[in-house]
């Protein structure tokens, strides 16, 4: 998992160490550079945070395809994130069970314990930077609905006053 510091802002330039990564993951791929795609993707957001209108960029040219086929990739699949989070990321799951369990009174009382305001259908971040509350679809725990992941911790029953809390401490 990334570090908090480094999920916070894209370097301002790409090191020699960040290109030969990616001529590495390229050459995984003689018969066809553009099935790097997603490599380089997931490089580009495990390096930045997220992917930037630049990654999307510098990806295409890379591989010698147009933005747009990056831009398809970064829209389609879930993991890929458009714009930084914060240091804290909560995922709430909204799924069937977990909807009829009370996911949207938790995803709302996330928020309103942390600042964080604005579409719940996008990730929103809190004011000072510390958490990013996010739907997201099943978390495979649907018997102890509504379930969040707190970072890497599930957390299950979570609308219970003390699972709040734990979703919003530290682990240590
Ligand atoms: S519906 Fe929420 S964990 Fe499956």
């Amino acid at each position: 998992m990334t570090s908090p510091a480094k999920d916070q802002k894209e370097a301002p330039s790409l090191t020699p160490d960040f290109e030969a990564k990616a001529d590495e993951l390229i050459s995984h791929y003689p018969a066809s550079r553009r099935s790097a795609a997603l490599p380089l993707l997931h490089l580009w957001q495990e390096t930045f945070g997220f992917v930037s209108g630049r990654g999307i960029e510098w990806i295409a040219a890379k591989l010698a395809i147009e933005p747009i086929r990056i831009l398809e990739l970064v829209t389609f699949y879930p993991m890929f994130r458009q714009a930084p989070i914060g240091r804290r990321h909560i995922r709430v799951c909204r799924t069937l069970s977990c909807a009829l369990a009370g996911a949207r009174e938790l995803h709302a009382e996330l928020c309103r314990r942390t600042g964080a305001s604005g579409d719940p259908h996008a990730p929103l971040t809190s004011p000072d930077g510390e958490y990013t509350i996010e739907f997201v679809e099943c978390l495979a725990s649907c018997g102890t609905a509504p379930v969040a992941m707190a970072d890497d911790r599930l957390i299950e029953r979570a609308n219970l006053p003390e699972k709040i809390e734990a979703c919003l401490s530290h682990r240590d």
